[in-house]
């Protein structure tokens, strides 16, 4: 694990000073690069992705095993998530799975110790886990408010509830990254499901003041707005044909979206390679947003 460090020896957090000092002294023989900026590695870090048990969240938890990281798979459905190691295991990888309510701050509160308890650290978080396919998609004057309250509550307070647990943790390591998950859902303002697009929103928002508050501690937080991703879920409300017609012919990218779209991406974000980047979001959309 040089990673971490080479990176705290040319930045260290807080050091603007450090930093500028880095540029002064670049020569014609000194491309001033330093090494962590080349190392897009995830190798032996322990990633924590919330909703792993299926769809997008089981797809980068392979991903992020295949290339040698530790992912942590936390998810209401323990079944679903303990599968989904014993697959990572089983093609020889590394996994965890625990079972987790990011809506109740003394679950993720006991998963984070847990994590750590097992791996002794937790270098990446992913907020990933949502509640959405499941909804009945209706106009926003007939959501029952107790529907409300549950979709705001584990789409908005449970990724507030695992940042808030993992980065006390990450906080004493002097590195973390942690990446939320919006969704094309804002900016398109999709009819019908305003609980969802305005969960989604929160994302946004909380990952720029996040940033600011945990920049200083060497702590990167992002965001990725994805676009409509089939995953090998059967969905309770699947987009019609036309829809997805309509989705195609507003994309710069002439393909449906995939769940393995959003891998590089997401791995990127994870990287001391990224390391200068905090308060973003990023679309991962074949430019189905950018037409809009
Ligand atoms: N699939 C898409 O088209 C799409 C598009 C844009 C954004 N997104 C976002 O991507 C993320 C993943 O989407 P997906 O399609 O894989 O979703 P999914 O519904 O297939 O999976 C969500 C997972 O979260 C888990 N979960 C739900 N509530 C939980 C809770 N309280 N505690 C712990 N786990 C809980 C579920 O058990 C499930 O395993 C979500 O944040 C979603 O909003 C998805």
């Amino acid at each position: 694990m040089t990673n971490i460090s080479s990176e705290l020896q040319v930045q260290p957090a807080g050091s603007a000073l450090a930093a500028s000092d880095e540029t002064v002294v670049h020569t014609p023989k000194d491309s001033g690069v330093p090494e962590w900026a080349r190392d897009f590695t995830v190798a032996d870090r322990v990633v924590l992705i919330t909703g792993a048990g299926q769809g997008i969240g089981r797809e980068l938890a392979r991903q992020f095993a295949a290339a040698g990281a530790i992912p942590v798979l936390a998810d209401l459905n323990v079944v679903n998530a303990q599968r989904v190691r014993d697959e990572i295991i089983a093609d020889g990888g590394r996994a965890t799975a625990f079972q987790v309510d990011i809506a109740d701050p003394t679950s993720t509160s006991d998963l984070v110790q847990a994590i750590v308890a097992e791996h002794g650290r937790i270098d990446i978080l992913i907020n990933n886990a949502a509640v959405f396919a499941t909804l009945d998609k209706r106009h926003f004057e007939l959501i029952p408010l107790e529907e409300w309250d549950r979709v705001i509550r584990v789409n908005v307070t449970g990724p507030f509830l695992c940042a808030r647990a993992v980065a006390p943790i990450m906080r004493a390591a002097g590195w973390g990254r942690i990446i939320n998950v919006s969704s094309d859902a804002v900016p398109k303002g999709v009819r019908n499901y305003l609980h969802y697009v305005t969960s989604k929103s929160a994302m946004i928002g909380m990952t720029n003041a996040m940033a600011r508050e945990l920049g200083p501690d060497g702590i990167n937080v992002n965001c990725i707005r994805p676009g409509p991703v089939a995953t090998e879920v059967e969905r309770a409300v699947n987009p019609t044909i036309d829809l997805r017609r309509m989705q195609l012919s507003q994309q710069c990218l002439q393909r449906g979206m995939v769940h393995t779209d959003l891998v590089g991406l997401m791995i990127f974000l994870s990287t001391p390679a990224s390391g200068f980047i905090t308060g973003q979001t990023i679309a991962c959309d074949g430019g189905y947003t950018h037409s809009s």
